[in-house]
């Protein structure tokens, strides 16, 4: 894809499968008849003779095996679940957390706790911005308050507002994922197809911006994705001189990529404008938007003092975490 310059020849590819949310099968409710204890209690002429008279075992359970609080000995009621009313794992009987959320985060129908489907979509199939998930002034002083707010509210607002209105000329197209919509341009109606790519593109480069970035990042990455840039770049310091070197060659906007591939390699790569790696089908490990409203407040044509001031916000651990699924 000519967006699209490796820059290291390092082999690669992975689906971006970051919203594969997969619904957990509830655990079923396997209640069981509360009148088995009074129903079973065996009549005096069965009890054995080294029974004390309360009908109890010396260890003090009875001959249904229940402790005289109609728990079992390990302490759970008869139908298997803790005093609280809880499955041994901690879930309710619905295979429910405590909070109502499914195992894997998930509201019984499927939506994420802020009410968007795994894709982003909102309930009524129409793309929503995402609130970020820290404070504006979260990142200071390395990305300033008013940019986030200006880059976030403004610039990410209006790719959503613009990528809902291509589509809403298609409607069937909210049906796709936005990862199915960018995976294949060419197959979108023509008249919307560079409105998609575009703004769509600019959501999801955005998304996923945000959560690489953290008010507790910097430093290095450790365990297997630090392995990886080792082995690929020799060290981390030479792996940030050279995705410096990238993210400052990539003439006017676009982003800068750590991606990994299926054999677990790494790659370097920048897409221009709002272009992603997805048609690629490599997996982001982490992003730098090098378009100059995500700076120009703060460093003005300073792109290298933004690039060094951005490595103190990256969020290596959820960028292990990418790299390790
Ligand atoms: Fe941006």
């Amino acid at each position: 894809m000519k967006d699209l310059l490796p820059l290291l020849l390092i082999p690669l590819a992975a689906g971006f499968r970051r919203n594969d949310f997969a619904a957990a099968a509830p655990v079923s409710n396997n209640m069981t008849d509360h009148h088995m204890m009074s129903d079973a209690m065996p009549s005096d002429d069965m009890m054995p003779h080294t029974m004390p008279p309360t009908g109890m075992a010396p260890n003090g359970v009875t001959p249904t095996g229940m402790t005289p609080n109609g728990m079992t000995p390990n302490g759970m009621t008869p139908n298997g679940m803790t005093p609280t009313g809880m499955t041994p794992t901690g879930m309710t009987p619905n295979g429910m957390t405590p909070n109502g959320m499914t195992p894997n985060g998930m509201t019984p129908n499927g939506m994420t706790p802020n009410g968007m489907t795994p894709n982003g979509m909102t309930p009524n199939g129409r793309y929503q911005l995402p609130p970020l998930p820290y404070d504006y002034d979260a990142l200071e002083p390395y990305i300033d308050e008013e940019t986030m707010r200006v880059h976030h509210d403004g610039h990410h607002r209006k790719y959503v507002d613009e990528l809902n209105k291509a589509l809403s000329k298609y409607p069937r197209l909210f049906n796709l994922t936005l990862e199915e919509l960018l995976r294949n341009p060419n197959r979108l109606p023509s008249d919307i197809a560079e409105d998609v790519v575009n703004n769509g593109g600019g959501h999801y480069n955005h998304t996923f911006f945000w959560q690489i970035m953290s008010p507790e990042g910097g430093g290095r990455p450790d365990g297997n994705l630090s392995a990886a840039i080792n082995r690929t770049f020799g060290s981390f310091d030479s792996f940030k001189n050279t995705f410096k070197e990238t993210a400052l060659d990539l003439f006017g906007s676009g982003w800068t990529w750590l991606l990994k591939d299926d054999s677990g390699n790494l790659r370097l790569a920048t897409t221009r404008n709002q272009n992603t790696p997805i048609p690629l089908g490599f997996r982001p490990i982490i992003a730098l938007d090098v378009w100059e409203h995500a700076y120009y407040l703060k460093h003005q044509n300073d792109r290298g003092a933004y690039i060094d001031d951005w490595f103190n916000v990256v969020d290596w651990d959820q960028a292990e975490e990418l790299y390790n699924m």
